[in-house]
């Protein structure tokens, strides 16, 4: 018998797809969910999903077989539409026998679905439009996360709050959606399953977990920061589009813009290609939130963090953030 009926019944559609006990998936964070973390939610209830990010196929293939080791739920692994070896990846995930696949990034590419559909694997997609979702589970995407602009890292341009209002009512009934972005707290989780959401997705609040590996200055800078000091990139170059991410503030944002200004440079040089421009702008991301996230250079590397980072105030472990956010949710439901 669950402690949280309420929710664990508008929960029910999602929990079933992912076949966890609680639908609540940690999104991917590169470098933060490696197997640590990862198995941690998945033990706690929830659904751990490991971060390829710019992992070669050898490194995933250790990953997942680490996650293993540490948890025999199940869990997801997310991979980057424009990762030059994703179809290696794709392997690598076959191999392994990975049943839930998130592909991030973009729109995937030709194959790729089919590729993951081949061995079984149920496929998670992101879609900015309405109409570009439809369309990817038309052809064969199993479930969809909507993810708002007050989310942590890689962000689009509308809130969760109106991207839940268009998709929702048009896809709900149907399909399987999670809603992610700027979600901090159990009366949230409650608001968007009342709306027709199968589950959610949470980056922020887990972050900072006991057992995340961020480094303790990362978690700090966490605990101290506000919802208005996790703020956007800018872009500077009109002709090299970047794809805006939302971080908290330092000199890390100045460096970015040296690096879109010798991106550009080489642009205008005729030395690079926007594909490759924009693999570099990427790049550089990876190399930043390493460089905060794992070795600690929280005033030159990046702090990826969502709106939400005001509401994580204390290391915690994930069984308790879980329990809370459950047991917030299931008493907003309770006063309905
Ligand atoms: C530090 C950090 C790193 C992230 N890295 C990735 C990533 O590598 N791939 C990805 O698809 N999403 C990434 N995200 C987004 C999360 O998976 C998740 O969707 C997002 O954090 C949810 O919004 P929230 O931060 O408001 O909870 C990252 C988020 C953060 C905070």
């Amino acid at each position: 018998m669950t402690s949280y009926p309420k929710t664990a019944a508008l929960m029910r559609r999602g929990a079933e797809f992912l076949g966890s006990e609680h639908a609540i998936l940690c999104g991917a964070m590169s470098w933060v969910s490696e197997r640590n973390l990862v198995a941690a939610i998945s033990n706690a209830g929830g659904f751990g999903v490991i971060a390829c990010g710019a992992m070669t196929p050898e490194l995933l293939d250790a990953e997942i077989a680490g996650t293993k080791a540490l948890t025999d739920k199940p869990f997801g692994v997310n991979l980057i539409t424009m990762h030059p070896d994703l179809f290696e990846l794709i392997e690598v995930c076959a191999r392994q026998g990975i049943g839930h696949v998130a592909l991030a990034g973009g729109i995937p590419p030709k194959g790729s679905v089919e590729a993951l559909k081949a061995f079984g694997a149920k496929v998670i997609v992101f879609a900015p439009t309405l109409a570009l979702a439809k369309k990817l589970l038309r052809s064969g995407a199993d479930a969809l996360v909507i993810e708002g602009s007050e989310a942590g890292g890689h962000i689009g341009p509308v809130s969760t709050s109106v991207l839940a209002q268009e998709f929702l009512p048009a896809l709900a009934e149907d399909h399987l959606v999670f809603v992610a972005g700027g979600i901090g707290r159990g009366e949230a989780i409650a608001g968007y399953l009342e709306m027709g959401a199968v589950g959610v997705q949470l980056g922020t609040r887990f972050a900072c977990a006991t057992e995340s590996i961020a480094h303790p200055d990362f978690k700090k800078a966490f605990f101290r920061a506000g919802a208005r000091d996790a703020v956007t990139s800018v872009q500077i170059d009109p002709r090299l589009p970047v794809i805006p991410v939302r971080a908290l503030r330092n000199k890390g944002s100045e460096l970015f813009n040296a690096k879109q200004r010798e991106v550009a440079n080489l642009l205008d040089a005729g030395e690079l290609e926007m594909a490759e421009a924009q693999l570099q702008i990427e790049r550089y991301w990876a190399g930043a939130l390493r460089r905060a996230a794992i070795e600690g250079d929280v005033e030159h590397g990046s702090l990826m963090a969502g709106q939400s980072v005001g509401m994580v105030t204390q290391e915690e472990p994930v069984a308790q953030i879980i329990a809370t956010l459950m047991t917030e949710s299931e008493a907003a439901l309770n006063r309905r």
